[in-house]
């Protein structure tokens, strides 16, 4: 099995419908408007949101993160992933009812039990929502900044693109990158790649959740690979949401040729029918990346981790041992 790396997978995302049910049958709760025949039901990308925060509104105790993090990692590892950084949301937990601080210790418990059980290793980067306005983005990234968890490494920004202007978000950034947090933000998805552009400029990321429509803009294409800013792409994501109408017009294989650093996510894996592995396979029946290929990718994501230079080593040591792992 390739070892496998994913640096974009939202925690509140990956909840799968079978756990969500027990957690609603837990608080008495309806889930026939987004949950039909144990899967997840939306349309569009504003009723994946709703979704998507009717999902995690029903995470609501330190328990039931704890247990949230260790399904997701623990189901990750077993298909061969070594690492994993997850998005966490502070503003989903307050809107459950839970602290930020009780909710990422939580969350770090759930995370450490995974390691303890299959090795795989995970940091948590926290996220604001941009839908919810750059004052609240700020106090995400001020909690960020002040949180301490040995495990939250970066911030990063989520949510609806078409909302707002980049630039209003720079000092939510600016506060993270002063706490030494790694930094991304999701552009390039539903947006154009003006907003690709827009997140160059005003953020200065090292890596941007999708990316991909920066497809749109060969000078930007050459500027992202120039610049060596890491793309976070979740093929299965893009062509279910429609931003791309099949594999075969995903600009994936035309980024990689161009120089571009790119990686391999699953975004919010049972919204959209997926997995970490179903996207390494997506990109090697879609986009002809073989196994050495594949292995680069793992590699990208290693370099591109939010974690300490020793720990960084230990990965891609561990990725140059493993020839058929699991
Ligand atoms: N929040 C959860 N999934 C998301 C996505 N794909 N894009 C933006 N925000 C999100
Ligand atoms: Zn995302």
């Amino acid at each position: 099995m390739v070892p496998k790396a994913e640096l974009h997978c939202h925690i509140e995302g990956a909840a799968s419908p079978a756990l969500v049910v027990a957690q609603a049958r837990k608080y008495g709760i309806d889930t026939s408007h987004f949950i039909r025949d144990g899967a997840y039901f939306w349309s569009d990308f504003t009723s994946f949101l709703a979704a998507y925060d009717a999902a995690a509104g029903l995470f609501r105790t330190e328990e039931d993160y704890v247990a949230l993090a260790e399904e997701y990692l623990t189901g990750l590892a077993r298909e061969g992933a070594v690492y994993s950084e997850v998005f966490i949301s502070p503003d989903h937990a307050e809107r459950s009812g839970l602290s930020r601080t009780a909710y990422t210790n939580a969350l770090g418990e759930g995370i450490a039990r995974a390691r303890a059980a299959t090795g795989i290793e995970g940091r948590m980067i926290v996220v604001g929502i941009r839908h919810f306005g750059a004052p609240a983005v700020e106090d995400a990234a001020r909690f960020a900044a002040a949180c301490r968890h040995p495990l939250v490494s970066g911030f990063g920004m989520a949510g609806e693109e078409r909302f707002g202007n980049m630039r209003d978000y720079a000092r939510a950034f600016d506060i993270a990158r002063g706490a030494g947090l790694g930094i991304t933000v999701h552009a390039g998805e539903l947006a154009g790649w003006e907003s690709v552009e827009a997140a160059l400029n005003h953020i200065r990321p090292s890596r941007i959740g999708h990316g991909v429509r920066a497809v749109e803009n060969p000078d930007l294409v050459r500027r992202i690979a120039g610049e060596g800013v890491v793309l976070e792409v979740c093929p299965v994501s893009n062509v279910v949401l429609k931003v791309f109408p099949d594999f075969a017009h995903h600009p994936f294989p035309r980024l990689l040729a161009a120089g571009c650093r790119v990686t391999l996510n699953s975004d919010d894996p049972p919204h959209f029918h997926t997995s970490l592995a179903r996207e390494y396979g997506v990109a090697a029946t879609h986009f002809s990346l073989d196994e050495s290929a594949l292995r680069l990718i793992t590699r990208t994501a290693l370099e591109a981790a939010f974690v300490d230079e020793p720990t960084r080593a230990l990965l891609l040591r561990a990725l140059d041992d493993k020839t058929v792992a699991h």
